[in-house]
């Protein structure tokens, strides 16, 4: 049964009155109940299934009338259980203004911070991940995973060292490239990874195949990218409504539709839908409440979207 928040909880979660009027009461359900967890395999660390990306939206942040969102968007992230913030040196301002805002906001301790590392060669890695450090403002990063294969052992190399040091507290590999997937695995069979991070969406489930189960099987983390396809799986369900069914797993909107057919993959950790607006992030962490569709539902969601 959904419950609707009353109004004190909402305050108590920090959550505008105003703003919140606007969203379907299990999106304000989102507010009161905890998120859902999942372990990191390789030290049962948890970790909420929803997080949040930030390609795009925190790229090019330069006034403070851009960055206030975003302020917002990571404040009410914290306040309502979330962690998972998923960043990259390549994405030009996202970094630096997730370090800021976190500083500003004294969040810190409270976030499982992800970047990536793009680069050739040992020093020219190095020199990108200080720069991360320094940009993230903090002395330790909690994730920082190969982006897109570059140069993979090299830097995967120097990451272990950066792990050891304890500067870093996970290491793994990216992509959300269809023709990256073989080295993909055969990086996954030949290295120790804690997590993996790949594209998988409703409407793109070519990760299921082989990339999720061996990520299982070889005991990976799995964050997930790309969980909407950006605009596309919005788009494939313009103008339509919810299927009556799918109250039967507490979804009350498209987008957690979309993330709780992820999060419901046996082998996923986490995803990091693009977040830069708070009623997109109540509207997210919906999904990681109430219930989540079993293997046969899944199904049904599957035959939905191939049949629009
Ligand atoms: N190789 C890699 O390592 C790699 C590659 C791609 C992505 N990533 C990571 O994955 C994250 C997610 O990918 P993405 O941000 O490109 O795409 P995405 O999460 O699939 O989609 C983001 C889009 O969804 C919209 N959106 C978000 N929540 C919504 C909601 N509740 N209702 C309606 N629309 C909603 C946003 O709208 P607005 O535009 O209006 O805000 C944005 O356009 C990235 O931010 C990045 O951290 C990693």
């Amino acid at each position: 049964m959904i419950m609707r928040p009353s109004r004190r909880d909402l305050l108590k979660a920090g959550i505008g009155i105003g703003a919140s009027l606007a969203f379907p009461s299990a999106s304000l359900y989102a507010a009161t109940a905890s998120l859902i967890q999942r372990k990191i395999p390789s030290t049962g660390e948890s970790l909420p299934i929803i997080g949040i990306g930030t390609a795009r939206r925190y790229e090019a942040v330069r006034t403070e009338a851009e960055r206030a969102p975003l302020r917002e968007v990571l404040r009410q992230f914290t306040a309502l259980g979330g962690k998972v913030v998923d960043t990259a040196p390549s994405y030009g301002t996202a970094e630096a203004v997730v370090g800021d805002l976190v500083t500003d906001l004294a969040i810190r301790e409270a976030l499982f911070i992800a970047t990536k590392l793009g680069a050739r060669g040992r020093d020219a890695g190095a020199e990108q991940l200080e720069q991360s450090f320094k940009r993230l403002r903090t002395p330790r990063i909690d994730l920082v995973a190969v982006h897109n294969l570059q140069d993979t052992q090299t830097q995967l190399r120097a990451l272990r060292q950066w792990k050891q040091a304890d500067r870093i507290r996970y290491v793994g590999i990216t992509t959300s490239f269809d023709r990256q997937y073989p080295e993909f695995e055969q990086t996954m069979k030949a290295e120790m990874l804690d997590f993996i991070q790949v594209d998988y969406a409703l409407d793109n489930r070519k990760a299921d195949q082989r990339i999720l189960p061996l990520a299982a099987d070889r005991g990976m983390g799995v964050m997930i990218n790309l969980p909407f396809g950006r605009g596309r799986l919005f788009t494939a369900v313009q103008g339509k409504s919810l299927p009556p069914w799918a109250e039967e797993f507490d979804c009350v909107t498209w987008a957690q539709f979309f993330l709780k057919y992820i999060v419901s993959h046996p082998a996923v950790t986490c995803t990091v839908p693009g977040t830069a607006k708070a009623e997109y992030l109540l509207d997210n962490l919906g999904a990681a409440r109430g219930r989540l569709p079993d293997a046969a539902m899944r199904r049904r969601m599957e035959r939905f979207i191939d049949a629009l």
